[in-house]
């Protein structure tokens, strides 16, 4: 049985897709590719400014995960020629740090707890940006820690990101099953040595490289169901 259960956050508990509607409100005809652009640059800066410094002591380039969303909005919006007013950035970023869960998300984490499990987020998210967006969607009761990548400036994919579990929490790596909806995400996590469950919420492929997850599901709430063939196994 797993005794932790970590999520990634955004695009996996917390839905950054729905950014696209306001971008569509703002700028009519173009939202949803502002929206899927600005996720890919965002990510793109993450491992940037890690793989230009890989230091085990943290990339002298690294910068927190809000201010890289912020930069990677206005590169976006210069590379297809929308204009990004002050007004507009605000209203972004606002909706930003409010997004609202998936509506599984709590209810995951709520019957994940009352199983005695623990539960946590693994996240590039800044403390700040984290706090607020978890506070907002009434998740904080049924997490025991939201741990993020500040701690040792390298964002994931770096593996110093994904030993943060194993400093936060007393457990092995083979007792933590990882849940992301970012296939790159779940595939590192797979490399770094945790069982790992892929949300595939949109019938995407998985990667061409790399090891297939142990789990996939179309919902998160398809984890429960993880934990259930887990258990089975171990009682075999
Ligand atoms: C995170 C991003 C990568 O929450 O989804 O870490």
């Amino acid at each position: 049985m797993y005794k932790l259960i970590a999520f990634d956050a955004y695009g996996t508990l917390f839905d950054v897709y729905s950014m696209g509607r306001l971008a569509e409100e703002l700028f009519p005809g173009h939202g949803q590719a502002l929206a899927l652009m600005w996720r890919d640059r965002q990510i793109e800066y993450t491992r940037l400014v890690t793989m230009s410094d890989p230091n085990p002591n943290g990339s002298k380039y690294c910068l927190p995960f809000w201010e890289l969303t912020i930069r990677s909005l206005r590169y976006v919006c210069k590379r297809m020629d929308l204009h990004l007013t002050p007004d507009y950035e605000k209203q972004l970023m606002d909706q930003y740090a409010k997004l609202t869960s998936f509506d599984d998300s709590l209810n995951v984490l709520k019957t994940i707890k009352e199983k005695g499990i623990s539960t946590a987020i693994l996240s590039n998210g800044s403390k700040e940006m984290l706090a607020t967006v978890v506070e907002s969607n009434g998740l904080k009761p049924y997490l025991d820690k939201v741990v993020t990548i500040e701690d040792v400036r390298l964002f994931k994919t770096a593996p110093q990101a994904y030993e943060l579990l194993l400093t936060a929490f007393s457990v092995k790596k083979e007792e933590i099953l990882f849940v992301s909806s970012n296939a790159w995400d779940a595939l590192a996590a797979k490399w770094y040595g945790f069982d790992v469950f892929w949300v595939n919420r949109f019938g995407h492929p998985f990667e061409e490289i790399g090891e297939k997850p142990n789990f996939e599901g179309s919902a998160l709430s398809k984890v429960l169901d993880s934990i259930k063939t887990k258990a089975t196994l171990s009682m075999i």
